[in-house]
């Protein structure tokens, strides 16, 4: 009985520290129709993975810098980095997506962009369009980054792990993700941003290690090749599971405490974190 009446006393205080924090519920809304439902408690946080290493603050910029010198010391960067990369990747045949595909969707954004957003593979609007994230979950995306890191879309890159859309949406297969990895890894190189977002188990997998699931790995720093790596869920996800926004904002918000530690670039004042 005593167990119990302490679980109702704590669930009650994570309920009114949630509902005190009115601005932050604000912006959560403001990710899409739907706010969250009031009487969800936090989940425990997860336990790290195997390979989830939080880092302290101070080795960040070390990291990130070792990360760049790497990079120049073995590619092209930024602007002309991307138009090899993409000259490279020509006419792709190397996997069956290209048989069904309008448009190879290469990426788009800042070619100097400090922050990377990497995504899973294009859907019916970007095969058509060429573009990444432009049907409903780019727009949740754009609220997203603009919301909570105040960041237009126009500021960061983003990037898909697979550059021609499967069938039916399906997700990529191994062979398919495979061929594509490489022009992922130089694109990576190429841009050197100081933070890399990842949405969703595909990209997840693709640039952590495939053995690693969504709901453990999101809001833990990783680290790919001295990038700091922060997983969260996919907007297509939170568009049909909106309970899910709470923790993709916490990611955010980290996010943008490491990107700002870091020296992000940014065209406004950064929102308060
Ligand atoms: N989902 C993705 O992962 N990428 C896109 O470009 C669009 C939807």
């Amino acid at each position: 009985m005593a167990d119990t009446l302490a679980e109702i006393r704590a669930l009650i205080a994570d309920v009114r520290t949630a509902l005190e924090d009115e601005s932050a519920r604000g912006v959560i809304a403001e990710f899409g129709d739907e706010a969250l439902p009031e009487s969800i408690a936090p989940e425990p946080a997860p336990e790290p993975t195997r390979r989830t290493r939080p880092v302290v603050a101070s080795s960040w910029a070390r990291i990130a810098d070792r990360g760049r010198e790497v990079a120049e010391s073995t590619a092209l960067v930024g602007a002309a980095g991307l138009q090899a990369i993409r000259q490279d990747l020509g006419d792709c045949r190397r996997c069956n997506l290209c048989t069904g595909r309008t448009n190879i969707v290469f990426g788009v954004g800042d070619p100097t962009a400090d922050l990377v957003v990497v995504g899973e593979a294009p859907g019916f609007h970007e095969d058509r369009q060429g573009e990444p994230f432009v049907g409903q979950a780019g727009q949740m995306l754009d609220r997203m980054l603009l919301n909570v890191l105040g960041l237009e879309r126009r500021e960061v890159h983003i990037l898909n792990v697979i550059k021609c859309r499967p069938p039916d949406n399906r997700n990529p297969l191994p062979d398919e993700v495979a061929a594509c990895m490489p022009f992922l890894d130089r694109q990576l190189e190429a841009l050197q941003p100081k933070v890399i977002l990842v949405l969703g188990t595909v990209a997840l997998r693709a640039l952590l290690g495939d053995d690693l699931r969504i709901t453990r790995a999101r809001g833990l720093w990783h680290e790919r090749r001295g990038i700091p790596v922060m997983p969260t869920f996919h907007p297509a996800y939170l568009l049909r599971n909106p309970a899910g926004k709470r923790d993709t904002f916490a990611d955010l918000k980290a996010v943008g405490v490491r990107y700002q530690e870091l020296g992000g670039k940014r065209s406004k004042p950064a929102p308060k974190f």
